[in-house]
Formats: C-alpha cells, structure tokens, sequence
C-alpha cells in the first residue's frame, strides 16, 4: 500500500488521528485511537518484556519528564543539540538542510533502484543484484556521487560548517519542493529542546522536556546499582515520552515533536564495550525479525560521523514506504554521560567491581527505538490488499492487518449468525465474557457475515468466532483464521484455551533469545 493509504487507513479505523482536529490539528503531534493504542501497548509489551522479564540482568525504572536543567547542560543537549536550519526566501518554508540534501541523494539511489529492477526483469533468475551494482559503470558513477555528496555533508555537519552546508546546497542547485525556487537562507544551527516554566525554588527557573529517556537512566545509575543489587555488565530499561522541536516534521508518525522512546542502556566495564555493542546489534535485530519483519526490509547503517558521546553506532533501518530509514539507534556511549553527571553533579557515579577490586565509571551500550516508529513499521508491513476466494468461489478484494497475533488490537471477535435471535446472542456472550478475561476481544453482531469479517481483516483481528445455530445443537463454533481463511469447528469451552494459545506472546519472546 502506498503511504497516504497506510495513513488513511489508520484514520478511518481508529489507529491514529491528528491531535486536536477539531482546532485544525497541531503539526507532527497525533493522538492514538482504540486500536492504535492497543496495538502500541502489545508492541511496548513485547519490547518491555524481551529487554526485562527475558533478561536476569536488565532492569526498569520510570523517570520522569522534568528534570534538574542541569542535567541537559551535562549531556551536552543544552550546547549540542542542534539541526541546521534553512529557510526559503520565496516560499518561506523552512528545511533542515541535511534532509535537503539526503532527498537529492534520495532522488539518485531511486535511479539506481530503477536500473536494478529492469536488470533484474531482464535477467530474471539468473540476476545477481550484488554483482550488477558493482560492474554496472552507471551506477558506478551514481553511487559515487552519492557517496560524495554524504561524506562532505556528514564531514560539514561533525566540523557544525554551517557555511560548507549551505555552498553545498547551492552547488547542487536544490530547489524549495515548494516553490521551486534557488534562493536560500544561511544554514544556522536550531536548538531541539523545548523549553517551560518551573515554579519551585530550583535555581534556575527554565526547564527542558526530556528530548531522550536515556538521561534519567543515567542520573540514576547509582540508586539502581545500589538497590537492585545488579553487577556489571547489567541493563536499565526505560519507555516514555520524549520531545524534540522537530524543524521539519513531515511523514505523519514517523518523525513527531512528541514521541515515545523506548530505551535500555547496558552498563559494561570499560574496554568491553565494542564486543557488547556487536551483541546488541545482533540481538535488536533477532528481535524484529522474531515479530516476521523480513530481512531484506531491515539493514543496519553504521555511522561515519559520530555524535559527541559515542564511539560507535549504528541504526537499523528499516523499509518504510518512502524508503529505508532509522527505525532503531545502537550506540556505544562510553562514559561520556556518566562523567559529565559525576563532574557537574559533584556526586561519584563510579561501581566497585570485586572481580578486578577496582572502582571505575562504566561504559554504555545503548538501544533507543521510538515506540511510534515501530508502529508505523509495523503497520506498513503488515497492511495489504489481496485477493480472496468468497463463499460463492468469485474472488474478491480484502484490505487486511496481517499483525503477528500477539501484537493484534484484538485477538479475537465474536459473531453471532443473527443479532436477534436470542439462542445465538446468548452463546456469543458466554464465549465473550469467558474470553475477556484472558484478551481483548470483541462483539459484533451487524451485516451480513462477510462483512464483519472484512471489518475485522481491516483492524488485524487473527481469529473469529461464529456462533451459529449447531451452536445451540452440539455446543460447538467455528473460529476462522485471518490468514488461512480456514475455518475449523471447535467445542464453545475451549474457545478461550484455544485463542490464548494462538496468540500468546510466549513464542515472540522465545524468538528473541
Ligand atoms: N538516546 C538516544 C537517542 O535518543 P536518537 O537516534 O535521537 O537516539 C532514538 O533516537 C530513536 O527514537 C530513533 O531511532 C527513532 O526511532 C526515535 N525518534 C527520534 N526522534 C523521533 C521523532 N521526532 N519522532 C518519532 N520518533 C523519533
């Protein structure tokens, strides 16, 4: 489906919709629906429970979002969380000028794509993609471009050369989307963080709202150390909103000014945490596919430029429906954090280690995924349109979530035959209340039997229960599989085993080991 479907979609079924519509929406802020907000919490769950339940030395804490403003001033969020700004002085709309210059990159590896598919048509079985890319002298040529353009902005953006941005801007001859017009401002540098009042007697008055989790792990590393009694190496995790003033935020969910992160920061000694961050990439990227993402719709993109904390990172991106893009950061942040808290905070952030009997200040691997965007992935992934038999053998077209079912809104309807008839209304309520007890489910008695279950194809529901008048004969239903569309009769008492079994998040979280 392509992008403005998926956000139709997740409008018109109550997934997402625009935050305070009826005021005519706030830019790049979006309120979750009944089954948006669901279908978040099972994916929070999954992570929540990969990260602390399946892991003897990961714990979890729940920070809040006001903290001491000198806690941003230690971080470096204060001096250094910036994007390069850029406006139009036709249309006066306002950019980021990487992402300028990352869509004209964009705009050429769509090229190269192009070349690959119509080498592939022509080749068929025997293409090898790998092998074309690097012979093809057009593509050659275009990939070196690429690799040209992103090294100079990468290498102005790590030297803050505001200047080099915008001379590289008009050396391409990018133009507003907009207006099509060449005229630029210069690139200045625009602070994330917003900012509010604080009423207390704290020193100083303006505080931040957190633009990462990740800081109130660490300005709590040592109450955790102390209370869990945790040794090093050993994990915090952490979800919660986070806020950034977005320049430009575009794309619905994925880039929002509030958001939700979802973090766990590994506490390593020093000197182990390379081989710990080679680890984690190769745990967070088991864990998407453990929820069926294919991997030719993930890679991982290791960082050329580093950000000021780190030693090492990289995303995982994934394939979005306007390309591939960062879904997931892994960062190796030695212990930069924690000694810029122990220097400000005058408080030691250090462990004693009884294996070594040394005290140090820890190193950090960090996993930082935004909830929103792995909604966002999820539902790209798994929204689709396909042909379908119907119960007169025509075929039909069905728009269908296709969610692993442990993370489906709802796990299962119920369906009487006949909304009137009492016999058939009866039974459906007894299944329902039984299975309400162990899942979400639902109750749906309007239009024909067809229609209903389309309604649930379209919100990801794996199973429905039709109660029909056997039903009232042998105590039997039938529970239909969204995917395999088979239908399979089985006795009313065992609905509810039946249905936990199916869509237990046991087997996810087994995958991920
Ligand atoms: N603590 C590290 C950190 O915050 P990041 O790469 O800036 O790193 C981590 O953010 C993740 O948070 C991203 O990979 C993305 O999934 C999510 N994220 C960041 N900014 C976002 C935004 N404006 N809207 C939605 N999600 C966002």
């Amino acid at each position: 489906m392509d992008f403005k479907q998926i956000v139709s979609h997740c409008k018109e079924y109550g997934f997402v919709y625009q935050s305070s519509e009826i005021y005519d929406g706030l830019a790049a802020v979006y309120d979750y629906g009944p089954y948006g907000v669901a279908l978040k919490n099972n994916l929070k769950q999954f992570w929540w429970k990969s990260m602390v339940q399946m892991h003897e030395n990961i714990v979890g804490i729940d920070s809040s979002i006001f903290m001491h403003p000198k806690i941003w001033k230690a971080s470096g969020h204060v001096d250094a969380f910036n994007d390069p700004l850029v406006d139009n002085k036709d249309s006066k709309k306002r950019y980021r000028a990487d992402q300028l210059i990352e869509g004209y990159t964009d705009k050429i590896e769509a090229k190269i794509k192009k070349d690959v598919e119509k080498a592939r048509k022509k080749f068929g079985d025997d293409f090898d993609e790998q092998q074309f890319r690097t012979t093809n002298g057009r593509i050659i040529d275009r990939q070196a471009k690429i690799d040209d353009i992103l090294g100079r902005m990468n290498s102005y953006l790590t030297a803050e050369d505001m200047a080099g941005l915008k001379n590289l801007i008009v050396e391409l001859e990018i133009a507003c989307p907009v207006s099509g017009s060449k005229e630029w401002t210069d690139v200045r540098q625009f602070n994330l963080m917003f900012s509010t009042q604080y009423g207390g007697a704290v020193g100083e008055d303006k505080l931040y709202l957190r633009p990462e989790t990740a800081q109130g792990i660490f300005v709590n590393f040592a109450n955790v150390a102390k209370t869990s009694r945790q040794k090093i190496p050993f994990g915090i995790a952490q979800i919660g909103k986070a806020f950034r003033n977005e320049i430009v935020a575009r794309q619905f969910i994925f880039r929002m000014r509030e958001f939700e992160q979802m973090e766990m920061q590994f506490f390593v000694k020093p000197g182990t945490e390379l081989d710990w961050y080679e680890q984690w990439k190769a745990k967070r990227m088991k864990w998407h596919n453990a929820l069926g993402v294919p991997t030719s719709k993930l890679r991982f993109h290791d960082h050329e430029s580093l950000a000021h904390y780190a030693n090492a990172a990289a995303d995982i991106e994934f394939e979005f429906p306007f390309g591939f893009k960062e879904l997931e950061g892994i960062h190796s942040r030695t212990d930069f954090d924690l000694n810029a808290h122990q220097e400000l905070s005058g408080k030691k952030l250090q462990y004693f280690d009884p294996t070594v009997n040394e005290n140090y200040v820890p190193y950090v691997v960090e996993t930082s995924i935004g909830a929103d965007r792995m909604f966002l992935a999820q539902v790209s992934l798994n929204l689709v349109e396909e042909e379908v038999p119907d119960a007169d053998g025509k075929g039909s077209t069905r728009t269908v979530m296709k969610f692993h079912p442990a993370i489906a809104p709802i796990k299962c309807a119920v369906l009487p035959l006949l909304k009137n008839h009492e016999g058939l209304v009866k039974a459906s309520e007894d299944i329902l209340s039984d299975l309400r007890v162990s899942t979400d489910v639902q109750y749906d008695a309007k239009d024909a039997i067809g229609r209903r279950y389309r309604r649930q194809d379209a919100i990801g529901t794996p199973f429905c229960v039709t109660v029909d008048h056997q039903t009232l004969e042998d105590q039997t239903v039938t529970l239909r599989d969204r995917d395999s569309l088979e239908q399979i009769r089985i006795p009313m008492s065992e609905v509810r085993k039946e249905v936990v079994k199916k869509t237990s998040m046991d087997d996810l979280l087994l995958a991920t080991k």
